[in-house]
């Protein structure tokens, strides 16, 4: 069988990682650790922030342009899963593709209404100040909602992946070595270069944020 790696280190890292740092995020937030929450919180922008620029720029598979296709792509791949058809390929499916994207920009919507979001007490982000404890105090409610939405997402990713397991196709395994079976090779950027930005990004908004 032909073994194709199809997710660089740095998408693989920058899974995992943003997955730690999402509950770490709740859980500084609810047991009042705001300093840790705005300590941690350039990380995971730095990474997505990244994750969104390898989206344009980085290893094929990675790309928007490659995995986000149009209504017809999308339902294709759900005719094929329901009929038992549907062949893994070497980047997330028609279907995935979308909801990897919404869960990416639900992540910056979060990251982005913190900025202005305020406890009302002593922590607040770096632009809450700027737009008045109005606009502030809005910001903060959109930045709890978001949150919401962000774990209805993440819990549909995850029956997702479970309802595919259940299929016979395993999604974990790649994300996790990178590599697949019986897949068309793509062409791979050095995932270094991922998470070189990633950390420069981090260290910036590290040093705006602290
Ligand atoms: C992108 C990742 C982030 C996640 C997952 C996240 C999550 C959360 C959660 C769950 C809460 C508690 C909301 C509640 O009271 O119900 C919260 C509160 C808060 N977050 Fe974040 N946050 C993120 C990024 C940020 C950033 C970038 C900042 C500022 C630089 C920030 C500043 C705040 C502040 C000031 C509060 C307190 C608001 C309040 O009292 O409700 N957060 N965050
Ligand atoms: C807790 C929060 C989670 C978030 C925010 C999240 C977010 C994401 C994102 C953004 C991607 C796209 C990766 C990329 O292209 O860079 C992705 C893919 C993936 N995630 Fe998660 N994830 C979470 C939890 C998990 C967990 C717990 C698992 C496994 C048990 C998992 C398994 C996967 C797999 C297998 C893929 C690749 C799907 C495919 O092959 O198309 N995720 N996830």
């Amino acid at each position: 069988m032909q073994r194709v790696k199809i997710w660089d280190s740095f998408v693989r890292l920058s899974h995992w990682l943003m997955v730690v740092l999402l509950v770490a995020m709740w859980w500084t937030a609810d047991n009042d650790y705001m300093e840790w929450h705005l300590r941690l919180a350039p990380l995971l922008g730095g990474l997505l922030i990244s994750r969104l620029v390898w989206g344009l720029v980085g290893s094929q598979s990675a790309r928007f342009s490659y995995f986000l296709g149009g209504p017809k792509a999308v339902l294709q791949h759900l005719r094929e899963f329901k009929n038992g058809h549907y062949q893994p390929s070497n980047s997330h499916n028609a279907a995935g593709g979308w909801a990897v994207m919404l869960i990416l920009l639900l992540l910056l919507a979060q990251f982005v209404s913190g900025l202005f979001a305020a406890d009302g007490y002593f922590y607040e982000g770096p632009l809450a100040a700027r737009i008045g404890s109005d606009a502030a105090e809005l910001m903060t409610d959109i930045h709890q909602i978001v949150f919401d939405v962000l774990v209805v997402a993440v819990v549909l990713h995850l029956i997702a992946i479970v309802v595919y397991k259940l299929r016979g196709v395993s999604l974990v395994a790649a994300m996790l070595h990178g590599y697949r079976h019986n897949v068309g090779a793509v062409p791979l950027r050095n995932g270094l270069i991922g998470i070189a930005l990633a950390a420069v990004a981090a260290f910036a908004l590290f040093v705006w944020i602290n």
